[in-house]
Parts: structure tokens; C-alpha cells; sequence
């Protein structure tokens, strides 16, 4: 029986973004979502079964606080309830980037914890079911189970599918960090008020539909500079809604959108570049796998960024040592 299991999964960032749920409990998507898992965004998560009367939680070195210590219980609750987990275990998990600024640590979290979790489950756990279980945890976890370009469809119990394997994709990420602190409004809290709030919400379900399918069409056929500019249209088309929420959520900060305007100039001078952001202020510039150079020097020269790397593509989770 295994007793104790060390996984890596990577995050990704989404190039048609996940916001917006259908159901809270069930955590469905209100919007399909793709997206591209990244080598350097990696968390390393270590799960050992334990005589203990209750779980143990530590996070990059110290005991998670109370919130995330209570959602993690909650999912782990979720394993014993569908009797996948018996008794206790003791986590510690690492992330390689800075944890909830937007950058997605709870896409590498959730899916490195399924997967430990899953390897010490006695059944054997499909790929496209345990992409499910990871999604109760966060919706953008279940597409760091399969990595690569992986989609997340609506659905009533969707799992994410393989759309391109990591090493047949050509493009990957500079990350730009404009800001690394915890941000001030979680993506589960924002979506909420989003749905209730915004005035461009139902406008905003409307345009991500277009944008899945046309963005499906432009990976079939490796079309770029379609990709990039659905990509980043996507992406301030989901922040428009979050900021026309009452009360309003601003993200962004005034290196958010310096780098929004650097990517437009990037492209001027005839480079290929464009600029996605998640729930934080942080840009990531999607650009082709031979031009990461010359994004990150053009990023990390801008006035405001803390620092600046690149992100290739990576694979799904997986399990490195067990015992
Ligand atoms: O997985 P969650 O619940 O943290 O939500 C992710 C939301 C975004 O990162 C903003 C978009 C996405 O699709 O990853």
C-alpha cells in the first residue's frame, strides 16, 4: 500500500479564460475555457497518509492559513465522502511562483493534490475523472491534470481534453510580475459578484462562446496571430466585466497597463506578441517559442515590473517518487 507521494503538476494560464460559474457546489464552468500549462509556474506537493485524527496543511514552508487550510479540508472531505480517501493526511506543497497573485497557484495546487491523492486511493482513477475531482478544488486544475493545450468544456460534470501535446506546441509565455502580494479579491468571491453585478455579464458569457469556438479554429490550423489576438481581446473582455462590478474590482495596477500598452508596441515593431491577464496585475505575453528573448528583455526593461521570466510549455501531472 502506498503510504506517502510526491507529485509536480504545472499551472497554466488560460488563453480563453474560465470566469463565471454555472454551479457553486458542483464548481461548473459557466464558460468553456483553453488553455496552455507552463513549465516554470510548477508546485510540488508532497501528501503522506497519517495515524492522526485530522489533516495537516503547510503551504511554501508554513501551516496554510485558515481559509486555505478550510478549503483544502473541505475537498479532502470530498475524497472520504466518495470513500477515494481513508483517514488523515499530511500535505506540504511548494509552489515556484509567487502564490495567488493572479498567477493561477491554485490550477498547479489543486491538481498536484488530486494526483497525490488519487496515487493513494486504492482504485484506479481514469485521467478524465480525476480531471473532474481536480475541478471541485478549481476550476483551472482540472486543465493542469491533462497539461499541453488542454480545453475545459461547460457541461454538467465537464472534464478537461487534450487539444495539442506541450511539445507540439510553438509558442509559450514571458510572465511579467507587476505586483506579487496575495490579492485582495479571490477569483471564487469575484466571479460571484461578477454574476450578480456586472452589467456586461450575460454580454461577456455571449463573446466567450464566440471566442472558444474561433480560438478552436485558429489551433487547428496554427494560426498565430488569430490565437494571440483572441487571446488577449479574451482577456480584457473578462476584465471589463469584473471591472463594471458594484463594487468594482480593479486588478490591475499601473504596470498592468504599461505593459498592456508595451505589448501593442512590441507588435508595431513587427513582433508577434500579446498580453493575457488573470484575476491579478500580472501580464503574461504570449509570444512564439523563438521570440522569448526579445519579449522578456522588451518586459523586463519596463518601469514597474518586479521581475520577469519565460514559460514554455509543459506537460500534465505527474507523480515523481512514491512509497
Ligand atoms: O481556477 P480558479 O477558480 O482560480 O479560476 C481561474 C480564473 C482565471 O484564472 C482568471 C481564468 C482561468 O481560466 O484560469
Amino acid at each position: 500500500m502506498i503510504r506517502r507521494v510526491r507529485v509536480r503538476a504545472y499551472a497554466n494560464i488560460a488563453l480563453i479564460k474560465y470566469w463565471g460559474k454555472l454551479d457553486e457546489q458542483k464548481n461548473l464552468p459557466a464558460t468553456a475555457s483553453i488553455s496552455l500549462a507552463l513549465d516554470s509556474l510548477v508546485t510540488e506537493t508532497l501528501v503522506t497518509k497519517t495515524k492522526e485524527k485530522r489533516d495537516r496543511i503547510e503551504l511554501d514552508g508554513k501551516s496554510a492559513d485558515r481559509t486555505t487550510a478550510q478549503r483544502i479540508r473541505d475537498y479532502l472531505e470530498l475524497w472520504r465522502e466518495r470513500k477515494l480517501l481513508d483517514g488523515h493526511v499530511r500535505i506540504s506543497s511548494a509552489n515556484k511562483f509567487p502564490t495567488a497573485a493572479g498567477l493561477a497557484s491554485s490550477a498547479s495546487g489543486f491538481a498536484a493534490l488530486a494526483t497525490a491523492l488519487s496515487e493513494l486511493s486504492k482504485t484506479n482513477i481514469a485521467r478524465s475523472t480525476l480531471s473532474r475531482l481536480a475541478r471541485f478544488g478549481s476550476g483551472s486544475a482540472a486543465r493542469s491534470i491533462v497539461g499541453g493545450i488542454a480545453a475545459l468544456p461547460t457541461g454538467s460534470d465537464p472534464a478537461a481534453k487534450m487539444i495539442i501535446e506541450a511539445d507540439q506546441v510553438d509558442f509559450g509565455m514571458v510572465v511579467a510580475i507587476a505586483g506579487d502580494s496575495a490579492k485582495k479579491v479571490s477569483s471564487r468571491e469575484a466571479m460571484k459578484l461578477c454574476k450578480t453585478s456586472s452589467p456586461y455579464f450575460k454580454a461577456w458569457i455571449d463573446q466567450s462562446k464566440r471566442d472558444y469556438k474561433a480560438m478552436l479554429a485558429a489551433l487547428k490550423s496554427s494560426d498565430f496571430n488569430t490565437i494571440g489576438e483572441i487571446a488577449e481581446a479574451n482577456a480584457l473582455a473578462m476584465h471589463g466585466c469584473i471591472l463594471a462590478t458594484r463594487p468594482s474590482i480593479v486588478y490591475w495596477n499601473e504596470t498592468t497597463l504599461a505593459l498592456i500598452e508595451l505589448a501593442r508596441m512590441i507588435r508595431s515593431d513587427g513582433i508577434a506578441a500579446y498580453a493575457t491577464i488573470d484575476a491579478g496585475p500580472n501580464v503574461c505575453f504570449i509570444c512564439k517559442l523563438t521570440e522569448l528573448g526579445r519579449v522578456l528583455k522588451r518586459v523586463s526593461n519596463t518601469p514597474g515590473v518586479e521581475t520577469a521570466f519565460i514559460a514554455k510549455p509543459a506537460g500534465g501531472s505527474e507523480v515523481i517518487e512514491w512509497e
